[in-house]
């Protein structure tokens, strides 16, 4: 995890420029390509790094360093062009034209059911309407008993380490799945090389499976799989989300099979996990940053606790009445969003204008939620500071423009938004 302070002016990214032939030919790029792409193209007077104009390995490079986030807010800061809501709300509103680019794919895999990374958009409508009532707030209560339980555990360890110095950061990741930690590293990088995923997919037969990208058609699914047909002796007496899925699986057999089963439950844990467990920790770390957060927060505890008002563990429903940890998370999000990259999308026939470029059809644009969080100049000098008080309406600086509520993308938008963003 990060934590540089980053300040940021442009929010829509320009991709497209870096689909190009030459990847597959990188040792021997034409002058005269270098040459259209800096003057004639019609993407040449986007701001952005040259470099990045001739190549994907630009941005597969930058992806395996790790620094994605921080580094193309760092560009942002450069340059002059900028964006807000209207454009984000214009690739990725609902009803958006705009279909995700060829990075899904690779997260998609040979898959046939992928709410993830369906890239199709009447097919992904079709799969997320089936698997969206797991999701949603209402099944919340159902789901409540096992996180309970899980919350039992954690306290109890930490009660066993009281007075001891512990790593949280660890611990936020422990109560969760940790996943090979080359599973999403991997899906990152490769996303911005598809055609290399691919072609590494041919050759398995022959050179053999280096990559821990397909753990999750290897051990991650088997490991779904174990949990499904486990799940599945017992399905009548407990009412969690692959019960749900069983349920749909009976009535809707054809486009809901077992293996779409199956692939919701890998889903869930390359989508669910780490999203979680790095929100956690931000959270958690910038709550320990500020003694007077973690003042205020504890006296909305005490005053509750006083009123007989927190169970233990306490329960969703009054959770979410407290007003400054729900603040207090909601400006964590913010702060850090788990997802560092963009989420890329293709411009629609007839291309389109945004913010005042052109971008013809087939070019790739992306928003990075670490960069339109974070902008000072578009939303003023505290935008990169954490303060839990913008999101209380009695905020006396709760202007339209310095709210983070105004512009949070941690979760995506549209109809590709997170479907888990409840249930984290
Ligand atoms: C704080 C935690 C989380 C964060 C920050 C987060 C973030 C995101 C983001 C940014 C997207 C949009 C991706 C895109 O446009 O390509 C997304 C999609 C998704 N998330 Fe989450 N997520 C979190 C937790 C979860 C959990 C717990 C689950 C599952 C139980 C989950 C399942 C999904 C799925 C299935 C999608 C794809 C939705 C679609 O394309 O229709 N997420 N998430
Ligand atoms: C999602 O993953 C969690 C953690 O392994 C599991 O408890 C839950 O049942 C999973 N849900 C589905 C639909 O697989
Ligand atoms: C701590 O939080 C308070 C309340 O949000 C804020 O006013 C103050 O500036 C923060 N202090 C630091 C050092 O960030």
């Amino acid at each position: 995890m990060t934590f540089e302070p980053v300040t940021t002016n442009l929010a829509v990214l320009n991709l497209s420029f870096l689909l190009h032939p030459l990847d597959t030919l990188p040792i021997t790029a034409p002058l005269s390509y270098a040459i259209y792409q800096g003057c004639f193209s019609p993407l040449s007077n986007t701001p952005g790094p040259f470099l990045a104009s001739l190549t994907r390995w630009w941005l597969a490079k930058l992806s395996v360093a790790g620094n994605y986030n921080t580094f193309m807010a760092s560009l942002h800061n450069k340059e002059v062009s900028i964006a807000d809501l209207t454009d984000i709300k214009q690739i990725y509103g609902f009803g958006s034209r705009f279909q995700e680019s060829d990075w899904y794919g690779v997260w998609r895999g040979h898959r046939k059911f992928n709410v993830f990374g369906g890239q199709d958009m009447q097919v992904h409508a079709l799969q997320r309407k089936l698997v969206a009532r797991a999701y949603a707030l209402e099944s919340l209560e159902d789901l409540e008993p096992y996180v309970d339980r899980s919350i039992e555990v954690f306290m109890r360890k930490m009660h066993e380490q009281l007075d001891q110095e512990i790593n949280m950061a660890e611990w936020a990741q422990l109560s969760l799945l940790t996943m090979e930690p080359s599973l999403l590293s991997q899906l990152t990088w490769l996303g911005q090389v598809p055609w290399l995923f691919w072609l590494y997919g041919l050759l398995i037969p022959y050179i053999g499976n280096y990559l821990g990208v397909n753990m999750r058609h290897g051990p991650l699914r088997d490991y779904a799989l174990k949990a499904a047909a486990e799940r599945q002796k017992w399905l009548a007496e407990k009412r969690d989300m692959i019960g749900r899925f069983f349920e749909t699986s009976a009535t809707k057999p054809e486009e809901f099979d077992y293996n779409a089963i199956v692939s919701m439950g890998t889903t869930n844990i390359t989508a669910g996990s780490d999203t979680t467990a790095v929100s956690t920790r931000a959270i958690i770390y910038h709550l320990l940053k500020n003694r007077t957060v973690k003042q205020k927060l504890l006296e909305e505890i005490d005053e509750l606790r006083r009123k007989g008002e927190l169970g233990d563990p306490v329960r969703f429903d009054k959770a979410n009445k407290m007003t400054y940890l729900q603040a207090i998370m909601q400006e964590g999000l913010c702060m850090h969003p788990a997802v560092g990259m963009n989420l890329p999308r293709v411009v629609p026939l007839g291309g389109t204008e945004i913010n005042g470029h052109y971008f013809p059809e087939g070019s790739v644009l992306g928003v990075i939620a670490w960069v339109v969080h974070q902008n000072k100049d578009v939303y003023g000098e505290d935008a990169d500071q954490f303060r839990p008080e913008r999101w209380l309406k009695k905020d006396a600086h709760d202007m339209r423009k310095s709210n983070c509520k105004y512009r949070f993308f941690s979760f995506g938008g549209g109809s590709r938004s997170c479907i888990g963003k409840n249930i984290s």
